[in-house]
């Protein structure tokens, strides 16, 4: 084994789609799992690569700095890929502090960690909405690399503070970091709080289909594989203290993202209900992806047509991941944000 990467969060959405990412193009590389299990985390999600012998999973907080400098002294790790956060703008709204504790705290523990043991990379998944937003009337505006820190909510916000410390690590203590913003994913394992899968889950069992608002709001759709991709450029060849925004130019408003989801699985649309809408709502954001491009080539691969459909097929075919969650505690979580709503 000559590379070991610690993925943190690796048994959520995007971390474990990058585990299944890197253990099938680096071969050779010992990938290990940090993760706390949250009520985002699922086991389950990672059971068709437990047993290989280049993977291992640890169930940890990245808070719990003895924990995590024990695991760093065990696996001596080359690069850090930090997933680990809570990411749900609704429930940050709801409950910041956990959001700072995970997402700002826990982020310095992995950074002095990997200070310590001398890590060659602390790689850092951020997300577009450390911008805030951008108008719905000017087209013509993207993010950039340069667009200012403005986070609307709780959530960004502490994703904010996380890129800030990142970048206060590779300047005061040459940390060799590096920050990618993505912007909203979907695919396979999206936790069924979330926009897309909320969708059609409710979609299958003929339930109201929440729209926020009036639905009018933008969120640039990347295919969560492309994602991954993306961060496995930055992490070996993306130049360090820098950050690279990552998206393909694939902006929709909510209102037809839930329209498309229902034609699909041939569902009425009179099953979409207009509800109360999100505190502090972004209107819309859009990356301008043209560094990652231009100083490392990558373009996305999956269109939406594409991965829509992928999507909406995987949810049909493993009902069994997604029926498990909305037993447990989600079905509090729903009545307790959707009903009266
Ligand atoms: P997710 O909520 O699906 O998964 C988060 C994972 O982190 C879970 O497995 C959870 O158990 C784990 N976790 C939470 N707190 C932890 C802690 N204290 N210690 C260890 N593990 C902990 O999230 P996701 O959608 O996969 O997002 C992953 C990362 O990508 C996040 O940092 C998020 O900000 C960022 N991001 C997400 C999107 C998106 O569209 N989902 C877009 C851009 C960036
Ligand atoms: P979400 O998936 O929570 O991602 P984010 O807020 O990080 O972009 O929401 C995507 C968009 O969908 C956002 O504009 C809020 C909206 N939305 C709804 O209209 N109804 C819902 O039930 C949810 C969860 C989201």
């Amino acid at each position: 084994m000559n590379v070991v990467v610690i993925v943190t969060g690796g048994a959520g959405f995007i971390g474990s789609n990058f585990i299944f990412h890197m253990l099938a193009s680096h071969e050779d590389y010992r990938i290990v799992c940090l993760d706390k299990l949250t009520y985002a985390g699922n086991l389950s999600t990672l059971k068709s690569v437990m047993d290989r012998p280049n993977f291992r999973f640890v169930r940890l907080d990245i808070c719990d700095r003895c924990g995590v400098e024990r695991l760093f002294e065990e696996e001596k790790p080359d690069i850090v890929v930090n997933f680990a956060a809570e990411s749900h703008v609704d429930r940050s709204i709801e409950n910041p502090s956990v959001f700072l504790q995970t997402n700002i705290v826990g982020a310095g523990v992995l950074m002095d960690a990997c200070r310590k043991y001398g890590v060659r990379r602390f790689h850092q998944v951020s997300t577009d909405e450390v911008y805030g937003d951008l108008p719905l009337n000017r087209p013509d505006l993207f993010f950039t690399e340069d667009t200012p820190i403005h986070a609307s909510s709780p959530y960004s916000s502490s994703k904010a503070g996380a890129d800030l410390l990142a970048m206060a690590y590779y300047r005061t203590y040459g940390l060799p970091v590096t920050i990618s913003r993505c912007s909203n994913n979907y695919g396979p394992y999206h936790f069924p709080e979330k926009l897309i899968p909320l969708m059609i889950v409710n979609c299958l069992y003929d339930r109201p289909l929440p729209v926020y608002g009036e639905g009018i709001n933008v969120r640039d759709w990347l295919y969560v594989e492309d994602h991954c991709k993306a961060i496995d450029l930055v992490i070996h060849r993306g130049r360090v203290g820098e950050v690279y925004n990552i998206g393909g130019h694939n902006e929709m408003r909510n209102i037809d993202i839930v329209k498309l989801i229902c034609r699909e699985l041939g569902k009425p649309e009179s099953l979409i209900t207009y509800v109360t809408d999100r505190k502090g709502h972004d209107l819309r954001y859009a990356i301008d992806p043209a560094k990652i491009l231009r100083e490392l080539g990558w373009l996305p691969e999956t269109r939406f047509e594409d991965g829509i459909r992928k999507t909406i097929r995987w949810y049909l075919e493993h009902r069994d991941w997604w029926e498990e969650i909305i037993s447990g505690e989600y079905q509090t979580y729903y009545e307790r944000m959707y009903a009266n709503r």
